[in-house]
């Protein structure tokens, strides 16, 4: 057995938990902090480190407590390495280290990326998987559609070539004046809304597996903004440029409109993978993954079984991280041949496909 003990710290949820060979979770605990980044509409980097350092030390404690274990069973330490937000992901990883150090355990640095793909494993009653799964990884801060052929090995056949799709979910969430994060929000609006109501742009409607989000974004912007008026325009009187939203608008509308075309894009393009590279599941991961909608579409659209995390594993969590090191590292933090990386250093940008 590997007991894991893994730490997040890549955007702006502190988190820490305990695995029991990859399946089991022994604790997760997730400080959010949503509520601080809520008045920019977005996560404010500087923040967000800020908010780390205070929450890190009491959310791995409160971890190893719920796990009911000393320290001393730990068979390692597993920290998100990359990518994210440099600031944040330091504070993981100095605190990974300094504590590997003091309690003298492995110390393993995992991409960030293969957690939300592990995930999937962390999802209950466990069941095996035939290679090879396409998976879907849907994010605020990524959009990749990977060909997995087996443990730790991906192909990238495509990814987002501007905004990740919960990037454009959180963004058409402010223009329509919704609380932040917009991804929940809009689904629960849209779940009001007509979602034929407005034609919005499918981008990208080609043989690639790259996705484009930010016309459909304009798009959304375009209807629903009040157009500054001529005179307006000509002054260059700032109040009278700056848009605002049309009032005959129907949030509701707008919100299911936008979410039928995003997430139709991205059913299309993943089950067309699915089918191209005989693919034997469908995997969905990452926040948006939670999203109703896009779980029932891909569910109709494909005739391979489609899976996907509960809610609490969709959004950002350590568990998934300790998951991957269990199937990196398992073997080898065994037979005590895993080295700690003391010199490790954060990878802001990472692909999965660049990964052995
Ligand atoms: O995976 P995650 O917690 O963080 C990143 O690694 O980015 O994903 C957060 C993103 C946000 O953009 C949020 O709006 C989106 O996931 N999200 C959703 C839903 N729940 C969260 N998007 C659409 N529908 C949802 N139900
Ligand atoms: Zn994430």
């Amino acid at each position: 057995m590997t007991y894991i003990l893994g730490i997040e710290s890549s955007c702006d949820e502190t988190a820490a938990a305990v695995v029991i060979d990859g399946k089991t979770i022994a604790s997760s605990v997730i400080a959010s902090q949503i509520d601080l980044h809520a008045q920019y509409g977005g996560v404010f980097p500087e923040v967000a480190s800020r908010a780390h350092v205070e929450a890190i030390s009491a959310v791995v404690d409160q971890a190893m407590r719920d796990a009911g274990i000393p320290y001393a069973t730990l068979d390692g330490i597993a920290v998100t390495q990359g990518p994210g937000l440099v600031g944040s992901l330091l504070v993981g990883i100095n605190f990974a280290k300094g504590l590997a150090l003091s309690i003298n355990k492995p110390l393993m640095g995992i991409n960030h990326l293969e957690g939300h793909v592990y995930s999937l494993w962390l999802t209950q009653p466990f069941r095996e998987v035939e290679f090879p799964v396409l998976v879907l990884i849907v994010s605020g801060g990524h959009t990749e559609l990977l060909l997995m052929h087996g443990h730790g090995h991906y192909e990238r056949l495509g990814g987002t070539l501007d905004d990740a799709a919960g990037e454009a979910f959180d963004k058409v969430g402010r223009m329509l004046g919704l609380p932040f994060p917009g991804g929940p929000h809009i689904e629960q609006a849209g779940q009001k809304g007509n979602p034929s109501a407005f034609n919005f742009p499918r981008a990208k409607r080609d043989d690639s597996y790259d996705f484009s989000f930010s016309g459909l974004k304009t798009a959304v912007m375009r209807e629903v903004m009040v157009k500054p008026s001529g005179d307006a325009r000509k002054s260059g009187d700032k109040a009278d440029k700056k848009s605002q939203l049309r009032a005959d608008i129907s949030v509701n509308d707008v919100a299911a409109s936008f979410q039928e075309a995003l997430v139709d894009i991205l059913v299309s393009k993943t089950v067309r993978a699915a089918k191209i590279y005989d693919a034997t599941e469908i995997f969905l991961s990452g926040g948006v993954s939670a999203n109703q909608r896009l779980r029932i579409l891909m569910k109709k659209e494909s005739d391979l079984p489609v899976r996907y995390p509960p809610l609490v594993l969709c959004t950002d969590n350590a568990a998934m991280i300790a998951a991957v090191a269990h199937y990196r590292y398992g073997e080898a933090l065994r037979r005590g041949a895993v080295v700690s990386d003391f010199g490790m250093d954060v990878q802001t940008m990472w692909s999965l496909s660049a990964m052995k």
